[in-house]
């Protein structure tokens, strides 16, 4: 079967991987928009290196072409100039050149830096650019499928709903018919084999002591009646026609009545209000609801009395079913695992299907009271 939760987990998983997604490209570009800044500020500066060392290097470069005239003035001139003079000149020229390479070389390394880090700058700007484009990018996406998926989360949760709901149905089915089968096996069924026999031995007796086949007559007949009523009990228990005859409350009545004959206790029946005819479906529903709160109290109760009140409002029924038996503890028996009834699980459902509201009050030796309203549309 198509697995729900699989799907549901599945699709938070997908949201969540997204929304790492986006953290992990939002860190990116938040480190890259860092360096970036980084990089601007060294590029100013060395970019003021630059044109100061360019500033310097024309300096010195006019003080060395003089420094290499006048070697030649003073080189030219024995008569005017020493020997030391000469070589003074020529040290000077000569440091002044050797600065003026110096300065030169330090000049290229500060430009090549320089144009270095003008093509980090251009490639961080891009990198930036497209991080914050993904991350809104992201974001949009991140927020429609997150819109969506949240839809399709409580959709997935609908259908969830539906399809354990149509499950218990199914259920309830399922054991109504075992129910049905086993009330056919022990009543009728026996009831029948037993005639079966009967008859065969009037048969037998006929020949051998005709005299007493009329009594025996008389007790096949007490027998067929007998699962006759039987057979009536279990097709009122599957579907009342009183209940299409006559409605929901006279229903209720000949149900309990007929229980009261059979059973010790008896269960009081209160009607309030104008007797009207609901829908089909409806009326079935609260007499099943009603049926099987009563076979509770037959069942489990050990009640002195019950009583079962219905009250018809302009747009609501209320049903209340109360008892002063046994009680039981109520979270025990509707918890999931330790449950092995349906009764009560199958009102609650019922009461779901009328998008009714649904109370138990009871507690070990306090008696039990189901309240039930049903919102209403009078036929
Ligand atoms: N009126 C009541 N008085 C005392 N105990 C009750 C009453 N109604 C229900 N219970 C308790 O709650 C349990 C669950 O009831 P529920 O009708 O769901 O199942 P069940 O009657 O045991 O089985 P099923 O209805 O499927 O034949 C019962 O087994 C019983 O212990
Ligand atoms: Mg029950």
């Amino acid at each position: 079967m198509f697995d729900i939760n699989a799907l549901d987990r599945i699709v938070k998983e997908t949201l969540e991987a997204i929304e790492r997604s986006k953290n992990q490209i939002y860190d990116i570009a938040e480190n890259s928009r860092l360096e970036l800044i980084r990089v601007s500020q060294e590029l100013n500066e060395v970019k003021k290196e630059v044109s100061e060392i360019i500033r310097q290097v024309d300096k010195k470069a006019l003080i060395e072409k003089r420094a290499r005239a006048r070697l030649m003035e003073v080189s030219k001139d024995f008569q005017r100039y020493t020997e030391k003079d000469i070589k003074d000149a020529y040290d000077q020229a000569y440091d002044l050149q050797v600065e003026l390479i110096k300065m030169q070389e330090k000049e290229k390394l500060l430009r090549f830096r320089r144009d270095h880090l003008e093509t980090s700058l251009r490639r961080l700007n891009a990198t930036v650019d497209r991080a914050e484009k993904l991350v809104s990018q992201v974001g949009v996406v991140l927020n429609y499928l997150g819109g969506g998926l949240q839809d399709l989360g409580s959709k997935i949760g609908e259908v969830h709903q539906a399809q354990q709901m149509a499950m218990s149905i199914i259920k309830a089915q399922e054991e109504e018919r075992k129910r049905v089968a086993r009330e056919i096996h022990d009543g009728p069924a026996q009831s029948m084999a037993n005639i079966v026999m009967r008859a065969d031995y009037c048969q037998k007796l006929l020949d051998l002591h005709p005299d007493k086949v009329r009594g025996e007559l008389v007790a096949l007949q007490e027998l067929v009646r007998s699962s006759l009523t039987d057979v009536r009990k279990i097709i009122f228990d599957l579907r009342p026609m009183v209940l299409d005859d006559l409605g929901l409350a006279p229903a209720i009545k000949r149900y309990l009545s007929d229980y009261n004959d059979q059973l010790g206790v008896q269960i009081e029946f209160l009607f309030i209000g104008p007797q009207k005819r609901l829908e089909s479906s409806v009326e079935v529903a609260l007499f099943r609801i009603i049926q099987e709160a009563v076979n509770n109290i037959r069942k489990h109760a050990r009640a002195k009395s019950a009583i079962v009140k219905m009250e018809m409002l302009p747009e609501k029924i209320n049903i209340y079913v109360k008892d002063d038996g046994t009680g039981f503890d109520l979270n025990k028996v509707m918890a999931d695992g330790e449950r092995d009834g349906y009764g009560l699980i199958g009102i609650r459902e019922r009461v779901q299907l009328l998008k009714g509201e649904f109370n138990i009050t009871t507690a070990p030796g306090r008696g039990t009271s189901i309240g039930i309203s049903v919102p209403v549309d009078y036929n």
